[in-house]
């Protein structure tokens, strides 16, 4: 299926590895430029030329913590005047620390709410002008499969990630009449550097992902690039009429029946 992504113009945001990258790699395969942005320079430079490598089509870095709101601002606007449009956002960002309710204080809560909630407001806002004037767009935010289902210490992510289905539902409401569309992608486990390091390091490595792959239907833990085909999906022609939904990508981990 041709996606009919090609030379759309995409910002793939905390890219420079795991599901942003994944994200970025699927677009940049299916012919869009894409902009991919995350803090360390370095890194996000490596991530660009090894993507641009493997598809042979435009990828630029730019390094930006999407917390800081001028410099998210500059990257859109960067964005924005060198291609002349935005088609496609990617809202990701590192994910909040675990740990029980009564270890987090105010300084916590609040650096959950510009990282993972304020931060996906933000762009969406900056961006919609430039989809607008574009004729439409396609805004998927990266959750987590703990706003369908219970996940032990996660009450920051949760907490914002609801927030996110949220503002996702009334964004995808207000953005219809501008062919906009905005959905939320809820992962279970996928194997990422984000899980690679909560797991005992060395020859225990593969015992610990047979157990965890035991509490999963398709028996394995998720691939980055499964996720990545699904944004690909959702940012295409194709998926012009869905919006407003929250998608899970968990092998069919999660216990909850809606
Ligand atoms: N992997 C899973 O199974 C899973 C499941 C549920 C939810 N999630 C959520 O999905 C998101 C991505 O997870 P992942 O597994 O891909 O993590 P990861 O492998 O650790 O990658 C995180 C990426 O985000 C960037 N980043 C972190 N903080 C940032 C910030 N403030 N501004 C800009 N970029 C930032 C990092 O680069 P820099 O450090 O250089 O900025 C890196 O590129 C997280 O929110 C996570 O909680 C993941």
């Amino acid at each position: 299926m041709d996606l009919k992504l090609t030379n759309k113009v995409a910002i793939v945001l905390a890219a420079s590895k795991g599901l942003g990258k994944a994200v970025a790699l699927a677009l940049s395969a299916e012919g869009a430029i894409v902009v991919i942005s995350s803090r360390n320079a370095n890194e996000l430079n490596k991530t660009a030329a090894e993507i641009q490598a493997q598809t042979g089509n435009r990828v630029i870095a730019i390094p930006a913590d999407v917390s800081d709101s001028e410099q998210v601002k500059k990257l859109i606007k960067q964005t924005a005047g060198t291609f002349g449009r935005i088609d496609i956002l990617l809202n990701n960002a590192g994910g909040p620390p675990f740990d029980k309710f009564e270890n987090f204080d105010d300084e916590a809560w609040q650096k959950a709410f510009e990282v993972n909630l304020l931060s996906f407001a933000r762009t969406a806002r900056e961006i919609l002008p430039h989809m607008q004037n574009a004729g439409g767009g396609r805004i998927v935010n990266i959750i987590s499969g703990s706003v369908k289902s219970v996940l032990n210490n996660s009450v920051l992510s949760t907490a914002m990630r609801m927030g996110v289905v949220g503002m996702a539902k009334l964004m995808a409401d207000e953005f219809g009449p501008y062919q906009v569309t905005v959905n939320n992608i809820a992962p279970g486990l996928i194997l990422t550097d984000r899980i690679k390091d909560t797991l005992p390091q060395g020859a225990d490595t593969e015992q610990a992902l047979k157990e965890k792959a035991k509490s999963i239907p398709l028996g394995r833990i998720g691939k980055p690039e499964e996720l990545g085909a699904l944004v690909a999906f959702l940012a295409s022609e194709q998926a012009a009429y869905i919006s407003g939904t929250t998608i899970q990508i968990d092998g069919g981990a999660s216990r909850a029946i809606f």
